[in-house]
């Protein structure tokens, strides 16, 4: 494992405004992180830290080793950033403007033709739409541009600001799609996000913020361990006898619900610290009943923000 991004204690003020407090971050090579918290809760001042736009009030960042306050340009060298609002030549083609930054990152020639046939390419922009004028975009056509960019700059590491801002469901479930794509490369990926069902969908590791700290991180199911006290939710149908009780003492189990039976068949809801349907369709049939079905029900992002605020709210 290799970290590429690292953050301690870092901190920034906006004269008496907090709006990032004391980060503590680590970020692997080839993870997909997110970050997620409400409006002003410090996201977008965290990656302009990370990337030397706005320089922290105190503590420590690295990203591949470097400070971006220092060395701002051997960061941005390696590092892609896509704003929500990315900024072209809009008198140019999207071919001119990816080769005016190939130009910019001193590309070689026939490198620089390859690498962008080949993003232009992977982006799915049409031969059509490539004869435009990048003025008559739509916002979904801009954003896969700027994923072009970052692909012919051969970004090691990819931060991206609320990427699916307005776009179309199936323009935002694509662009993810090729984000994703860019992980089994082994480029690294940033991104803040509100929309959690995306960011569940191609996340490794999430970090949710609230009021400038970082109050929880990890992978959905150790959010959920920890938000909502069982991660696993295993539903059951079964026949024969209720077992509950049964369930409840399997290890690792929280909590057991079961609804009422119609026909002699029982619904249960198991909610446990791990993957128990293994000994739970044991205990079924070890009881005399037969297994109807089986499911592991992965807990939302969604539930785990809703329930971590409404506790917030509930202590205040
Ligand atoms: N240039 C600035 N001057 C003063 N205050 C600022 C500045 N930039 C951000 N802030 C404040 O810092 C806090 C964090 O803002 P930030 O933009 O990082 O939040 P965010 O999590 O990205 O929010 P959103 O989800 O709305 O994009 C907010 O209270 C904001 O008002
Ligand atoms: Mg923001």
């Amino acid at each position: 494992m290799e970290t590429v991004i690292e953050t301690k204690g870092l901190s920034k003020r906006y004269g008496t405004k907090v709006a990032v407090d004391n980060l503590d971050l680590t970020i692997q090579r080839g993870e997909v992180f997110g970050l997620l918290g409400p409006n002003g809760s410090g996201k977008t001042t965290t990656i302009l830290m990370l990337l030397g736009l706005t320089e922290p009030t105190s503590g420590r960042v690295r990203v591949l080793g470097y400070d971006p306050t220092r060395e701002p340009l051997k960061v941005k060298a390696r590092v892609g950033y896509l704003p929500d609002q990315v900024g072209f030549y809009d008198e140019l083609t999207a071919r001119e403007n990816l080769r005016y930054i190939a130009r910019l990152n001193r590309i070689p020639y026939k490198e620089m033709e390859r690498r962008i046939e080949a993003a232009l390419q992977r982006m799915g922009l049409s031969e059509e739409a490539l004869r435009r004028p990048v003025r008559t975009f739509s916002h979904g056509m801009r954003q896969r541009l700027g994923l072009a960019e970052l692909l012919v700059k051969r970004a090691e590491i990819i931060i991206l600001d609320e990427p699916t801002l307005g776009l179309d469901p199936e323009a935002a479930r694509e662009f993810l799609k090729l984000i994703r794509g860019l992980k089994d490369e082994g480029v690294t990926v940033l991104l803040s996000s509100h929309l959690l069902h995306q960011v569940q969908a191609i996340c490794d590791r999430v970090g949710l913020f609230h009021q400038g700290r970082m109050v929880l991180e990890g992978t959905v199911p150790d959010l959920a361990q920890r938000v909502l006290g069982g991660a696993y939710n295993i539903r059951l149908e079964a026949s024969g006898p209720n077992i509950s009780k049964c369930f409840d003492e399997l290890a690792g189990v929280v909590r057991v619900q079961a609804s009422n039976s119609h026909n002699g068949v029982y619904r249960y809801l198991v909610e446990a610290q791990h993957d128990v349907r293994g000994e739970a369709a044991r205990a079924v049939v070890a009881n005399g009943g037969t297994l109807l079905s089986l499911d592991l029900e992965q807990p939302s992002l969604d539930e785990v923000y809703a329930h971590y605020f409404k506790e917030v709210a509930h202590a205040a």
